[in-house]
């Protein structure tokens, strides 16, 4: 087997990563949420080999991610109202964790999004990736770097794990801050938004920016609106049942519990996403603890507390979990 070339880091990295996507290759990138699998998203033949390398279908559509807002008038079709409502979410949260779902312009590729008439747009946080998008001046179509369905990655060692070499480039941007994937808001009609996918950003934080109460896919609408938000997915390979806070059977032998709080007297298989239950620090924490369990033979079957859906990351926990636990 050809050896895998080291993680690209520091501002050499960047430029090498900035390099490589302009040549037209994939390269996987740190951002605050989970790790990217990223293209230029303008460039057809580069954003077809994401999809391959991820065995993603392509119903799934790409999120585009850029530097500045103004670059939003290169990808979008907007009218004074949206502007008006973009405006307000992006004045408080970009960059950040929030990805708005905006009538697209004809120069983005039907493959980026699936074929829709709309777009999905980012303005990452992450300071290397920030950098990156301001050194190469690409905007980059990046879905998460994991194969399709299984747990995102939150470190570049778990992009190496599990996309090995399908995918030699990787930017090493250290631990992601944040460990679940961004909120999706859709805005194609600034008068009705509708909260696509949970994330780190709450929908009480979203709501009060917009002066508006934000809506819910209809039950049947919610995989055509947002196809990746198919009911198994980020799953690991193991069963995984899922508990209300404190109601976690005892471990048995070749089982775990994942506790949200690190318990007073912990025992041998219970493992804590907290040390005291910071819903924050959980979802951190969340996808890297499930990785490590799946990954460990003496693991038969897990066993994980739920928090209460509320506000912040709360219901993106939940969402995951509920995602993850599907059989
Ligand atoms: O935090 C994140 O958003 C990460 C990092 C890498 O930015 N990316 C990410 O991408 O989670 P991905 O591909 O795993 O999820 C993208 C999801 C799609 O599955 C779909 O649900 C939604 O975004 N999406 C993208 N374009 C859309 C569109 N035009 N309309 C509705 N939903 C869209
Ligand atoms: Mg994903």
């Amino acid at each position: 087997m050809d050896e895998l070339p080291p993680f690209l880091t520091g501002q050499q990295g960047i430029a090498k990563a900035a390099e490589l996507l302009k040549a037209g290759h994939c390269v996987a990138v740190p951002t605050e949420t989970v790790y990217g699998l990223a293209a230029d998203a303008f460039n057809e033949t580069a954003v077809r080999d994401i999809f391959a390398i991820k065995n993603r279908p392509f119903i799934d559509p790409l999120i585009v991610h850029i530097y500045v807002y103004s670059q939003l008038a290169e990808l979008t079709e907007l009218s004074e109202q949206h502007l008006a409502s973009i405006k307000r979410v992006t004045g408080a949260f970009w960059p950040g964790p929030l990805t708005l779902v905006l009538p697209k312009s004809q120069r983005v590729p039907d493959l980026v999004t699936a074929n829709r008439d709309s777009v999905a747009i980012r303005c990452p946080a992450h300071a290397v990736m920030r950098e990156l998008l301001r050194h190469s001046g690409l905007c980059l179509a990046a879905p998460s770097a994991n194969p399709f369905g299984y747990i995102s990655p939150t470190t570049a060692q778990h992009v190496r794990d599990s996309l090995g070499q399908r995918c030699p480039h990787i930017l090493d941007g250290g631990p992601c801050e944040k460990g679940v994937e961004s909120t999706i808001l859709d805005l194609r009609d600034p008068a009705r938004p509708i909260l696509l996918r949970p994330g780190p950003l709450g929908r009480e934080a979203l709501e009060q920016a917009l002066q508006l109460e934000i809506g819910d896919p209809a039950a049947d609408d919610s995989p055509t609106l947002a196809p990746g938000m198919m009911e198994r997915h980020y799953s690991p390979s193991k069963p995984l049942v899922l508990y209300p806070v404190s109601q976690l059977p005892p471990c048995l032998v070749s089982e775990v519990c994942i506790h949200l709080k690190r318990p007073t007297n912990p025992q041998p298989g219970e493992f804590w996403l907290s040390e005291n239950g910071n819903l924050e620090e959980a979802a951190a924490n969340l996808f890297q603890l499930l990785r490590k369990l799946d990954q460990n033979p003496a693991v038969r079957h897990i066993h994980c507390e739920t928090p209460p859906s509320g506000p912040g990351v709360a219901d993106a926990i939940r969402d995951r979990l509920q995602r993850a636990s599907q059989r």
